[in-house]
């Protein structure tokens, strides 16, 4: 069976491929911070789909922990197949503001530690000849709210670059860009909902099984719903006068 190692896997996103993937029959390594919520979800993915669940208490935004983290995904005694780097959270301050401790803990936990932890699984998956490493950027990335839209950006550019230079490998590389997943990412940034209309919200389940059809097909770039697939083909054929315009007004209807 294989082994999947999740970041953030212990709510939203990250849950939903837990799930997913135990429900294969696959053994997880899950890595949070919050060591009483892994113990509670391993016990619960354990029971319900007769799978190993290790956890690793983790908290990314912290160097050691990240190393730690890689050095588990070398373990050659105890092969990950599939990495999936989805710890993360929102944004939602004062671009000019004097303190970036926000900004600064964005970079490291979705850009600084999604680098070394992938590559950690690059080399040792190209020790084994084989392996899938799963990014998690945003449909944000392609639009302009702030640190958060190019902390995204950095993820899907880096993933894509990290799929230029594997190509000639066995090693599967995706960036899922999902857009609004119903989770604790927008009540724990302090981003009001209330004015993003339903249509475009997507259970984390749902989401997570469309992006799992794209993952077993390879693809480079996963957007996990149509209705977020037509988003982001205009904010990339639009006007970018008007894709501006547009993420002015998402970012004051969280205000
Ligand atoms: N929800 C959306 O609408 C949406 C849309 C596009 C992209 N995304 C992206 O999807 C990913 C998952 O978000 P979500 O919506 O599932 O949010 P969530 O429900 O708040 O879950 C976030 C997960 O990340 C973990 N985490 C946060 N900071 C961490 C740190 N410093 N070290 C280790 N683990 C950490 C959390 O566990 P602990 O707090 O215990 O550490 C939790 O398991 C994020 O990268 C987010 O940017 C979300």
């Amino acid at each position: 069976m294989p082994t999947v190692l999740i970041t953030g896997g212990t709510s939203g996103i990250g849950a939903a491929f837990a799930a997913a993937y135990a429900a294969r029959g696959a053994d997880l390594v899950l890595v949070a911070r919050d060591e009483n919520r892994l113990v509670e979800q391993a016990a619960g993915l354990r029971n319900r789909y007769n799978v190993d669940v290790e956890i690793l208490p983790a908290d990314l935004a912290k160097l050691p922990d990240v190393e730690r983290v890689a050095a588990r995904v070398e373990d050659a005694a105890k092969p990950i197949d599939v990495v999936v780097n989805n710890a993360g959270f929102g944004l939602h301050n004062d671009m000019l503001s004097a303190d970036f401790s926000a900004d600064a803990q964005a970079l490291d936990v979705m850009c600084l530690a999604v680098r070394v932890i992938s590559a950690a699984a690059g080399r040792a998956m190209q020790a084994r000849g084989t392996g899938h490493i799963v990014n998690i950027s945003s449909l944000a990335s392609w639009i302009a709210q702030g640190n958060y839209s190019a902390v995204k950006a950095w993820v899907r550019s880096y993933t894509e670059g990290l799929a230029v230079h594997l190509s000639d490998t066995e090693i599967k590389v995706t960036a899922v860009c999902p857009g609004w997943v119903r989770t604790e990412f927008h009540q724990r940034a302090g981003i009001r909902t209330s004015k993003i209309p339903g249509f475009v919200w997507v259970s984390a389940d749902k989401m997570v099984a469309k992006a799992l059809r794209d993952i077993d097909k390879g693809k480079i770039i996963s957007i996990p719903a149509k209705r977020w697939k037509v988003a982001a083909f205009l904010a990339r054929h639009a006007p970018q006068s008007a894709v501006r315009m547009v993420s002015k007004m998402l970012v004051r209807s969280r205000a």
